[in-house]
């Protein structure tokens, strides 16, 4: 590509290897450390998930005893992170900028120099820094981190205080493994260009939360359910496409910068949701899901005949965590708490073949200025 070539927010460009996952937009297939989404989603612990990128294969029954034992022996927080979390709380500030601040804060007090450590560290304390927040926003003491839970059945026990069922835990661990790396998405790319500096990875993780946070990423599923509930009250999903489309917006949880076709991990999410809501959850709600899903599709299509808008990994996760009752104000701080296991492996991949990121730009401003004295302008 020449000096002068611009690609808009570098689509179409490609500017790293990776072993970590491979995306198909055009036939909607998604490989995660060589597994199909679908089998590493449905099949995986978090855990395994996390080692499978770290180490490019499975674990053996003793490597997942002891990885599992690691990271659960790193997830607590001290007294440090806790006070900023609980003044984020006090601030009411965003929960995306809780887990920022809290990132920002997490190596503090464990003396780690590698980055290995440094990776295993921030994964493992991600949920308690989101859970602690939660808790002081309602008022609640924080939870010690129980090390005798899997990774996702404790982030449910330190936000809620109860231990969770099999099927919330298998739900959410279901979510974890779908999302946990995706091609060189905004916020893993953001790490990457961290990490390319020879910063470290807490940094990089930052960096990270700071790109996920916004609507065009990860802040989509809190406004996807807030428009579900209020398709499900008015019973009329048409008008209320027909009238977002017509005030100009965008519908929240649909469309995709990669895929043409309907978003893979929507198709895993969307029979994990199912049977959530078939086993005791809010049946109505969910048909009013799949109800609207259809009817989108149909009138976006009408609305960009030249660009296929199908639904996105966000639309199912809406339904599925609002059915596990992972609170919708955390919806993009859980996203984080799976995605960070990828942004740590993508950190690791670029320090292993480092080369400094560093694109250019095409200069449009005006040459040749010349100086005009303050008092004559
Ligand atoms: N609703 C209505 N129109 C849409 C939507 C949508 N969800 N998505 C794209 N379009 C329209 C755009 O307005 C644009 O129209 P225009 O050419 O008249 O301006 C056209 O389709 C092409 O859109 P782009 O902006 O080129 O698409 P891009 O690749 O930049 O966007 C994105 C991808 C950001 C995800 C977009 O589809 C969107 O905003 N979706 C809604 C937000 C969302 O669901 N975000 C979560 C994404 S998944 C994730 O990050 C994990």
């Amino acid at each position: 590509m020449s000096d002068q070539e611009v690609s808009r927010g570098l689509e179409g460009v490609t500017v790293a290897e990776t072993r970590l996952s491979r995306i198909d937009g055009e036939t909607g297939e998604l490989t995660i450390g060589g597994f199909p989404v679908e089998e590493l989603a449905t099949n995986a612990t978090y855990e395994e998930s996390v080692f499978l990128l770290f180490e490019d294969r499975l674990p053996t029954a003793g490597e997942l005893d002891e990885f599992r034992a690691d990271l659960a022996g790193r997830r607590s927080i001290g007294d440090e992170v806790r006070d900023v979390l609980r003044r984020a709380a006090d601030e009411e500030r965003p929960a995306m900028d809780a887990l920022r601040m809290g990132a920002a804060a997490a190596s503090l007090g464990t003396g780690a120099d590698d980055s290995g450590e440094d990776a295993r560290r921030v994964i493992a304390a991600f949920p308690t820094i989101v859970a602690t927040y939660w808790r002081y926003r309602e008022g609640e003491d924080p939870l010690e981190p129980r090390e005798d839970l899997r990774h996702a059945a404790n982030y449910l026990y330190v936000l809620t205080g109860e231990e969770p069922d099999d099927a919330a835990v298998r739900g959410l661990e279901t979510y974890l493994n779908a999302v946990i790396d995706h091609g060189l998405n905004a916020s893993t790319f953001a790490g990457r260009v961290v990490v390319s500096t020879e910063s470290d990875l807490v940094s990089a993780a930052t960096a990270s939360v700071g790109a996920l946070k916004g609507p065009l990423h990860g802040g989509a599923p809190g406004p996807v359910l807030d428009m579900l509930r209020a398709v499900h009250e008015s019973g009329d999903p048409e008008g209320y496409v027909r009238d977002a489309l017509d005030r100009g917006e965008r519908l929240m949880g649909f469309g995709h910068r990669v895929y043409r076709v309907r978003d893979p991990r929507a198709a895993v999410l969307s029979s994990a949701a199912e049977r959530f809501y078939e086993a005791g959850g809010d049946a109505e709600f969910f048909e009013t899901v799949r109800a609207f899903e259809d009817v989108a599709v149909g009138l976006l299509a009408e609305h960009k005949p030249d660009r296929r808008l199908e639904t996105n990994v966000e639309f199912y996760t809406a339904a599925l965590l609002a059915g596990i009752g992972v609170p919708q104000e955390l919806f993009t701080t859980t996203f984080a708490v799976a995605r960070v296991g990828g942004w740590m492996a993508h950190g690791l991949e670029q320090l292993a073949d480092n080369r400094l990121v560093r694109p250019r730009a095409r200069y449009v401003g005006d040459t040749g200025r010349e100086w005009t004295p303050v008092e004559d302008r």
